[in-house]
């Protein structure tokens, strides 16, 4: 049984970058009978940016709406908030005693962060850690990310390695990263890498109202309807091709390139494929959105069930520091 952990900041709802790079590669990981997926809301490393409590409730909430929505199948498996596991704020302490300064002061995310932030505080400095933390406590072997945390992944595996090094036994596990190539970057409506920090995200949990504006303001180029266009180059296009079928690629191709079809027409039809293909996820999300009860109850069952593991986690490093072992 390989044990699969992978968290998302609880900074926004979920868009279709997040979705489709993110949430249902972990979704489909959580299906197969060998793995045992241990998905999380990060609400803990979000507070190095958002200091707001409603905010903070509304992305948490939407977070793991959204992956319950996508059908993360939270029975087989464990779906928790960070915060509701106050254990692994202890587990960071005693890692960042391990963690060497330049390594975390060299960190890209780091130096990116407070490099382009007004605010540079200590969290954003110590985010590998809690990360560290979060991954180390569950004895997980595999880490599904994007790119862009591979490096946390590597401070990780070093931060473990440190530990097990320095008492001469297998204390922790090492994980591995696991960055998939096939999952492609999602665009967003200016063509760069779709991001809530590029202002180009598509929301398919918005109302259909808002929706429909998002992709109608997909950026295309000024070629008259009447004229055929490359489909390859437009924005609208690379969005379609990825959720629409062979056969659905195949006509919006020929219409592409016959002429006297406008983007307008391109982008409704982009936005009725987007209901249909999300259908059943937008119809769960908002179900749960307005049932927080019922969503808050999934979410502290599976803190209890990740309370239980990283408690053994943490009772291995304790009796090795000289701390009681049976605090809880
Ligand atoms: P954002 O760039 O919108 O802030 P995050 O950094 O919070 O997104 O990413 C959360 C997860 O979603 C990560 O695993 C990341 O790799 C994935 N992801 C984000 N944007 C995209 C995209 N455009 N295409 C594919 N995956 C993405
Ligand atoms: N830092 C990750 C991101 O921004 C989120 C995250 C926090 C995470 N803890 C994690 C991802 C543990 C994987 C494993 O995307």
């Amino acid at each position: 049984m390989a044990r699969i952990l992978t968290g998302i900041q609880s900074t926004g709802i979920p868009h279709m970058g997040n979705i489709l790079g993110a949430i249902k590669p972990m979704v489909k990981f959580s299906g197969e009978p060998q793995n045992d997926a241990f998905a999380f809301i990060a609400d803990l490393h979000s507070v190095t940016t958002i200091k707001d409590a409603e905010v903070r409730k509304f992305n948490t909430d939407s977070v793991a709406a959204a992956w319950i929505a996508c059908g993360f199948d939270y029975k087989k498996n464990t779906m928790y908030r960070q915060s509701d596991v106050p254990e692994v704020t202890e587990l960071t302490w005693y890692l960042s005693c391990f963690a060497p300064y330049p390594m975390l002061a060299n960190a890209h995310s780091f130096k990116d962060k407070s490099s382009r932030l007004s605010e540079v505080n200590a969290g954003l400095f110590t985010y590998p850690v809690l990360m560290a933390a979060d991954i180390i406590g569950y004895d997980a072997d595999i880490v599904p990310v994007g790119k862009d945390q591979v490096q946390h992944l590597e401070i990780t595996r070093d931060i473990a390695g440190a530990v097990n090094n320095h008492y001469g036994e297998e204390i922790f596990v090492i994980p591995a990263a696991s960055v998939d190539d096939n999952v492609k970057v999602i665009p967003g409506t200016d063509g760069q890498k779709m991001s809530k920090s590029y202002n180009n995200t598509i929301n398919v949990f918005l109302p259909e109202k808002e929706l429909r504006k998002s992709v109608m303001s997909i950026i295309t180029d000024s070629t008259p309807l009447e004229e055929p266009k490359n489909p390859d180059t437009c924005n609208v296009y690379q969005l379609y091709r990825i959720i629409a079928t062979a056969e659905q690629q195949e006509q919006m191709r020929n219409k592409y390139l016959a002429g006297g079809f406008g983007y307008g027409h391109a982008k409704q039809e982009l936005y009725e494929l987007i209901l249909v293909y999300f259908k059943e996820e937008r119809e769960r999300f908002s179900h749960l959105m307005s049932n927080p009860a019922e969503l808050d109850a999934i979410l502290m069952e599976g803190a209890g069930k990740a309370r239980k593991v990283i408690t053994g986690v943490l009772k291995r490093v304790r009796g090795k520091l000289g701390f009681q072992i049976n605090k809880n």
